[in-house]
């Protein structure tokens, strides 16, 4: 028999493959930081069918979607695998399940019982409703929280007894696969259950493992940073538009602009003062640029605004744990 291989399926096939066996070492491979600062790489091994897994999320709002979009989009998952819990007025969310290929119910307790892995993310408030309808079922299934606030001793002291818990703090831009992800582990998560959290949301973007003192803060910057960053597009865009750009142009160079650089940030291994300093030209018009928004002091407002976050952070975290 005659076998036809096209040269071009070929090579694509050879590329695919190249492109999917990178891909694989640069999902697994996260830093683990320590508590002391110090930063340990850690090689986590590919011995989960993660496609197999059913994830339910205790909870259909935004994250939720987010993240079952970004793992649907990244192939992690397929949308008959997802199931979420939604408030029966919710139709909003249930119509957008609806379109992923998921199921959604009424309650929290066909969750509980139909998935393997379970995402907490329903707001801060409604988390000890939702926990309660654990100790019911005596399930003892991993569950990672995106809860803000809520630590892992109180999600731990919650559930029945040597529950899995791994507190997750990720960021919507998982949906198109840009997220801003960091995971603290519980007393009873194992090595495997580390490797899930870190499978799944690696899919959607960066994934590292940290200290569970670490989250308030990557809740201020990573979680809330978004928010900031919209807020510079849109005020970048103004800017381009008070000189004579249209909205459309402004916009799409604006976003471009700050993709561009968060971009050569990670790729370059620069330091972004460098970076600066490569684009600031003596009497320029960029460094007449940047001595305004120093006169106005942009730095400042970032800084003391993540300083804002963090505190608020721990705020909300003390009234809820207290509970
Ligand atoms: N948004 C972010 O950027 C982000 C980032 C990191 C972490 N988080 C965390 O993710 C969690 C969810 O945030 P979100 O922005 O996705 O909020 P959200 O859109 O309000 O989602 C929460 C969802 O849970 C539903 N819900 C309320 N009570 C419930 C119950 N008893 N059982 C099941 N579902 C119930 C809510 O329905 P109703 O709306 O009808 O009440 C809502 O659809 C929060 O804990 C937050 O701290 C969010």
């Amino acid at each position: 028999m005659k076998i036809i291989v096209n040269l071009r399926t070929i090579s694509f096939m050879k590329l695919s493959h190249r492109v999917r066996q990178n891909l694989n070492m640069r999902k697994y491979v996260s830093d683990q930081h320590l508590a002391d600062g110090e930063v340990k790489k850690q090689k986590i091994p590919l011995n989960i069918d993660i496609n197999m897994l059913k994830i339910g999320f205790l909870g259909g709002g935004k994250m939720a979607q987010a993240l079952a979009k970004g793992f649907i989009r990244a192939g992690l998952s397929k949308g008959e695998m997802i199931l979420a819990s939604c408030l029966p007025n919710d139709t909003g969310s249930i119509e957008t399940f609806k379109k992923m290929g998921s199921n959604t119910v009424f309650t929290n307790i066909p969750i509980i019982n139909h998935s393997d892995v379970l995402i907490l993310s329903v707001k801060p408030q409604v988390v000890p409703k939702v926990l309660s309808e654990f100790r019911v079922h005596d399930n003892k299934k991993l569950l990672l929280s995106i809860a803000m606030g809520i630590s892992l001793k109180s999600l731990e002291k919650a559930l029945p007894k040597e529950t899995p818990v791994i507190r997750v703090m990720p960021n919507t831009p998982a949906l198109v696969g840009c997220g801003a992800t960091v995971f603290a582990r519980g007393k009873y998560a194992s090595d495997k259950n580390a490797e899930i959290a870190e499978k799944l949301f690696s899919s959607v973007g960066i994934c590292e493992e940290v200290p569970e003192n670490f989250i308030d803060p990557v809740t201020a910057l990573a979680a809330s940073g978004p928010a900031y960053i919209y807020m510079v597009i849109e005020a970048m865009a103004d800017g381009g538009v008070k000189m004579g750009l249209t909205r459309p142009i402004a916009y799409k160079l604006a976003a471009q602009t700050v993709l561009g650089a968060g971009t050569m940030v990670r790729e370059t291994n620069l330091h972004p003062g460098q970076l600066k300093d490569d684009v600031t030209s003596p009497a320029g018009s960029t460094i007449t640029a940047i001595h305004q928004l120093e006169k106005h002091g942009l730095r400042s407002a970032l800084i003391n605004a993540i300083e804002a976050a963090t505190l608020r952070c721990k705020e909300v975290s003390l009234q809820i744990n207290k509970n």
